[in-house]
């Protein structure tokens, strides 16, 4: 079965063509990145338009660079929800109306459900067999989830302010490191000590739920006595010792979640989820524990189509299916 997936919930136009769920012929990412950057963040009216613009032409690629006519296609996938409604609804509409027209089925995706299943992307090898503890960190998302099967996932914990790569975002924007901050942040942290500050983690109370505010307001409380003493910055420090408290927060509460769930097996996902200090923390973490650690490729954490068709061909599976009528949503169910 071919599936064109789409998916345009935040800043990237994206299209993929999937075969049977997990055989990507396909995944073209048009970002918006330069169009955002002067503002410091994703302004959602401009973002919109921007997907207006991009879909088609994203399309067009996907169906090129797989070698695939739209009249080949027998399912079409779109990301429903959450993210930002406006956005949600150039990729969502296009596709019920290309559906409509081809007289073909579609599915609306959560895209949370996206980053929980974007490991089954990988080659058949790298794939976990199911159940297994999911992490998803991504801009908006900080969550642990019990992934039962392809089509069942239970939230175990999630963040109880901040996600994190909003909190990666806004030192980012702090530290004037430019946008998407993720990356920016750990390519300082690189240079830097992870042990420069002692930065909050909170982990103390057992639970597997995550903040993030707290480390946040001690990098602004850290940067703000340096500006007021009127020093220049130790950004590499900063960022290290920021990028190794996040790291140290996700992996020993993923660590937590697995054990309570007797889950032998753990996944990332989310474009957090592309971090090296913390794809290496949960790897070497995971193996002191003896449980399995599966993360998914760079490409494959950050948002993507392709795992809207995997997650679209699952759902199709189950007799899952949209009319003209259905909405997009902000929020997640599942969250
Ligand atoms: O999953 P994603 O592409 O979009 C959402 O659904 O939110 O995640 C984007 C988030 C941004 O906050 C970005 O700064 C962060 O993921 N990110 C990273 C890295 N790459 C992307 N954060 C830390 N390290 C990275 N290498």
């Amino acid at each position: 079965m071919l599936i064109l997936a789409l998916e345009s919930s935040c800043d990237d136009t994206a299209a993929a063509v999937v075969q049977d769920g997990c055989q990507v012929l396909s995944n073209v990412i048009s970002s918006q990145f330069a169009v955002h950057a002067k503002y410091g963040g994703v302004v959602p009216e401009l973002a919109s338009r921007c997907h207006i613009e991009a879909i088609w032409p994203v399309v067009q690629e996907a169906l090129n660079t797989a070698g695939v006519q739209l009249e080949e296609i027998d399912l079409i996938a779109a990301t429903q929800g959450p993210g930002l409604v406006g956005c949600l609804l150039v990729a969502f509409t296009f596709a019920k109306s290309l559906a409509l027209v081809r007289q073909i089925p579609c599915v609306g995706v959560d895209h949370l459900a996206g980053h929980l299943l974007a490991i089954h992307l990988e080659a058949e090898e790298q794939r976990p067999e199911f159940p297994y503890t999911a992490l998803v960190v991504s801009g908006g998302t900080s969550s642990l989830f019990a992934v039962n099967s392809p089509t069942e996932y239970r939230l175990l914990g999630r963040t109880r302010d901040d996600a994190a790569g909003e909190a990666f975002d806004k030192v980012a924007k702090l530290l004037e490191l430019g946008c998407p901050g993720g990356p920016a942040v750990s390519k300082q942290a690189e240079q830097g000590r992870v042990d420069a500050f002692a930065f909050p983690r909170a982990l103390a109370d057992g639970s597997v739920d995550f903040s993030f505010s707290g480390l946040k307001t001690a990098v602004l409380n850290q940067v703000s006595r340096f500006r007021q003493q009127n020093v220049p910055l130790p950004i590499a420090d900063i960022c290290a010792s920021f990028e190794q408290a996040v790291a140290d927060a996700l992996t020993e509460k993923t660590i937590r979640a697995a054990k309570q769930c007797g889950h032998q097996r753990v996944v990332l996902g989310g474009g957090v989820a592309a971090n090296r200090r913390l794809r290496q923390q949960v790897a070497r973490r995971c193996a002191e524990e003896g449980l399995l650690c599966f993360l998914p490729s760079p490409i494959f954490c950050t948002d993507n189509a392709a795992m809207i068709g995997l997650v679209g061909w699952h759902q199709f599976a189950t007799g899952k299916q949209v009319g003209l009528d259905a909405d997009a949503f902000s929020r997640s169910p599942l969250n």
